[in-house]
C-alpha cells in the first residue's frame, strides 16, 4: 500500500501551486496517496502563511492538533512563509516537527524529508532548481508560475523577507510547462508572480528578455490553449501597451486583480506603492474604456498606520467610483521585518475593526446590484469542476462563479450559459448552446 499524506494550504494562489510542487516532489521519491484525515497520514505537512499575524499563530494551534491526532511515526513538516520567516525557531518551540523548508525550497524536499530537525530556508535561486514533475489539482486550468519572489518593498508586506528577491522565470520554461498542461487537458492558464506585470526585469541568467506583454503574446500562440489569467498585476506597472493588449488578446479573460490597499495618496505614499489615489483611478478607467466589460477585483488594507478618518474616506470614494467586482479587504497586522510595524500612530484594533466593517457592509451593496444585473445575460463558461446534486460548475470570461445542472460530458467545455438565478457569490444559468 502506498504512503500517504496529509496536505494543509493557507494563504495565496502561490502556496497553492507550491503544494503542487510538493505533491510532484514527493511522487518522484515514491506515490503518496492523498487524504484528507490527519490519523491515516504518514506525512502531514502544513503549507504556511505569514503575511498576517493570524495564519501564524494558526500554525502552532493546528501543530498541537497534529500531535494528537497523528499516527505513530508519522512525520510532520513545515513549508512556505512562516517556515521561510521562523526557520528553526519553529523546531525550537514545536520539535515535534521533523522539517521545515522555506517557500524557495521545494525543490529540496527529498533532501529533508528522512532527515529529524533539518531546516532550509535559503532564499537563492537558479533556473536549474525550478523544474518539477507534473500534478495538477484540477487538470482542466493550470496554475504556472512566472515569477518567483519580489522585488518591492511595500512597507507592510514581509513577503520580500519570506520570498526573496524577484527572479522571472525564462519564457521558454514557462512555455513548455503550459504545453504540458495543455496536453494533460487544461485549456486555461492562471499566470503566477507577486507583480506579474513587472516579469522581465531580472533573470538568473541570459536568454530572451520579454517583458510582460510579450510574454502574453508569446502564450496566447500556444495551441489548445483558449483562456489566460494572470495574478496580480502591480497598478504602478500597468502601461497602456499591456492594457490594449489586455483587451484586445481574445485569449486573455477579461479579470483583472488591481490591488489598491489604500485610496488615499498619503497612505499610498507611507506604504511606498508608488503610486497615487488619482494614478489608480486613472488605470481603472483606462481598463473600462479599453474593455468595458471586464471585472476588476481588488485588495485593501484598513487601519495602516496613521490612516485618519479622511484617508479612509478616500478608500471609500474609491470604492464608490470603480464598484469592484470582488474585494479582499483586511485589518493591517503589524509584521516583523518590515517598516510599518515601527511606525508611530498605529491604529487602534476597534477603528480599523469598524473601518472593516463599513467597507465591506458597503461593498456588499455594491456587488449585489452588480450580480442582480446580470440577470438574464449570456456568458461564455468554462466548466472545471463536479459539484454534488447534478451540479457542474464553472467561470465565464470575466471569471464570474457558475453552478448550472450538468454531469462529466460538460467538464473541460466551453459553452453559452444564460443566467436564471444570481445571488451575491455565485450565478446559476443554463447551457444555450
Ligand atoms: N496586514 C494586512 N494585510 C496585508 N496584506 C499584505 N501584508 C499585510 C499586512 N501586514 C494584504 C495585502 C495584499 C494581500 C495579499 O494581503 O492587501 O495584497
Ligand atoms: Fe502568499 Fe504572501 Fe501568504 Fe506567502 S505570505 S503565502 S506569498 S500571501
Amino acid at each position: 500500500m502506498s504512503k500517504r499524506l496529509y496536505i494543509e494550504t493557507l494563504g495565496c494562489a502561490m502556496n497553492v501551486r507550491d503544494s503542487e510542487h510538493i505533491i510532484a516532489e514527493l511522487n518522484q521519491k515514491e506515490p503518496y496517496e492523498l487524504t484528507s484525515k490527519i490519523g491515516d497520514a504518514d506525512l502531514i505537512i502544513i503549507n504556511t502563511c505569514s503575511v498576517r499575524e493570524k495564519p501564524v499563530s494558526k500554525l502552532f494551534s493546528e501543530i498541537g492538533i497534529f500531535r494528537k491526532y497523528k499516527k505513530d511515526g508519522a512525520k510532520i513538516g513545515v513549508t512556505g512563509c512562516t517556515a521561510s520567516h521562523l526557520g528553526e525557531e519553529i523546531i525550537k518551540k514545536a520539535p515535534i516537527v521533523d522539517f521545515v523548508l522555506g517557500a524557495r525550497n521545494v525543490s529540496k524536499l527529498s533532501k529533508v524529508i528522512d532527515k529529524r530537525h533539518a531546516v532550509e530556508v535559503d532564499l537563492n535561486y537558479d533556473d536549474s532548481s525550478y523544474s518539477f514533475g507534473e500534478y495538477r489539482t484540477n487538470p482542466y486550468k493550470a496554475m504556472v508560475n512566472i515569477s518567483v519572489g519580489c522585488d518591492k518593498s511595500c512597507t507592510y508586506c514581509i513577503v520580500p523577507a519570506t520570498r526573496g528577491d524577484e527572479v522571472s522565470i525564462p519564457s521558454n520554461i514557462i512555455v513548455q510547462e503550459i504545453k504540458r498542461a495543455v496536453a494533460n487537458g487544461a485549456k486555461e492558464v492562471i499566470l503566477l508572480g507577486q507583480n506579474v506585470n513587472n516579469y522581465g526585469k531580472h533573470f538568473s541568467s541570459s536568454g530572451e528578455r520579454l517583458n510582460f506583454t510579450g510574454l502574453l503574446r508569446k502564450i496566447s500562440l500556444i495551441d489548445g490553449l483558449e483562456r489566460i489569467r494572470f495574478t496580480s498585476p502591480h497598478p504602478l506597472h500597468m502601461d497602456n501597451k499591456f492594457l490594449e493588449e489586455f483587451a484586445s488578446n481574445p485569449k486573455i479573460c477579461k479579470q483583472i486583480h488591481i490591488p489598491l490597499q489604500s485610496g488615499s495618496t498619503k497612505i499610498l505614499r507611507e506604504m511606498k506603492r508608488g503610486y497615487s489615489k488619482e494614478w489608480f483611478l486613472n488605470r481603472c478607467a483606462k481598463v473600462k474604456e479599453l474593455s468595458p466589460d471586464a471585472s476588476i477585483s481588488t485588495d485593501i488594507i484598513v487601519g495602516f498606520p496613521n490612516e485618519s478618518e479622511d484617508d479612509f474616506a478616500d478608500t471609500l470614494d474609491v470604492l464608490e467610483q470603480v464598484r469592484f467586482d470582488q474585494l479582499f479587504s483586511f485589518k493591517y497586522s503589524p509584521r516583523p521585518h518590515t517598516k510599518a510595524s515601527t511606525y508611530p500612530n498605529q491604529v487602534p484594533n476597534e477603528i480599523a475593526s469598524k473601518r472593516l466593517t463599513i467597507l465591506q457592509n458597503r461593498h456588499k451593496e455594491i456587488l449585489d446590484e452588480i450580480m442582480s444585473s446580470q440577470m438574464g445575460r449570456v456568458h461564455s463558461v468554462y466548466f472545471d469542476e463536479l459539484k454534488s446534486g447534478g451540479k457542474i460548475s464553472g467561470r465565464s470570461d470575466d471569471g464570474r462563479l457558475f453552478f448550472v445542472d450538468g454531469s462529466e460530458e460538460l467538464l473541460g467545455k466551453i459553452r453559452d450559459v444564460k443566467v436564471t438565478k444570481t445571488s451575491r457569490g455565485a450565478l446559476e444559468g443554463e447551457v444555450i448552446s
